[in-house]
């Protein structure tokens, strides 16, 4: 697999979102697990459906949503300032443990983001980490309004890098984004840590790893 340049996607691919259990926890204690779970799934939903109704909101936004329908279809009561403690997670979230090596060893490469969330929530993400020079750009959906997988979303990220699709590698953990990647003509890395179900979109990803680990030894 020749690669000159390699676009990732943060939730769930570098990031952990459940990374926000332990918070949860504090606030509802049991309940972490299945307010994590709701949450991430509503957010993605409310992406899909703002997308094909022509309503964008922000990914800030549509995170906030996504946790108020999480706490009320689960009956907890909970107020603003629990609400963006909660939120501010997002900001912070743990890359998995292996992400910061491999990307120093990646790095020969291109090597960017693209990601459904905003700007401002990116960069802070990214910073807070400590992984921002490992990146030559981190692109946001926001400057198109309308979020994955809308195929023009992965040519605003081939755009802006000025790279060939052919020649990319686009790393996600999500299969609806693979999917979408490998729609649009990248190359695709499922990575694949949970042991998950593909998805039946007729496409499959080149490759399907379970950590960054093990790509150096599949690029070249
Ligand atoms: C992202 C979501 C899809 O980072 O995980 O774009």
């Amino acid at each position: 697999m020749n690669v000159k340049s390699i676009i990732f996607d943060a939730y769930g691919t570098l990031f952990d979102v459940h990374s926000v259990v332990e918070k949860c926890e504090e606030f509802f204690p049991g309940k972490g697990r299945q307010i994590s779970e709701i949450w991430r799934q509503k957010q993605l939903e409310y992406t899909w459906l703002r997308s094909l109704m022509g309503r964008y909101e922000d990914f800030w936004s549509v995170t906030n949503d996504s946790l108020v329908f999480a706490l009320k279809s689960l009956q907890l009561d909970s107020d603003e300032e629990i609400r963006m403690s909660l939120l501010n997670q997002y900001l912070q979230l743990n890359p998995y443990p292996e992400v910061p090596d491999a990307l120093e060893e990646l790095k020969i490469r291109n090597l960017a983001i693209l990601s459904n969330g905003s700007p401002d929530m990116l960069n802070t993400l990214v910073e807070n980490a400590g992984l921002s020079h490992l990146f030559t750009a981190v692109i946001s959906v926001d400057q198109l309004k309308i979020y994955k997988p809308f195929m023009g979303v992965y040519q605003l990220g081939v755009a802006q890098l000025g790279v060939n699709r052919e020649d990319t590698l686009f790393i996600t953990s999500n299969p609806w984004d693979a999917s979408g990647a490998k729609t649009f003509g990248f190359q695709v890395a499922w990575i694949n840590r949970f042991n998950n179900q593909f998805d039946e979109l007729g496409v499959q990803p080149d490759i399907i790893i379970k950590s960054l680990d093990e790509l150096k030894a599949k690029i070249r």
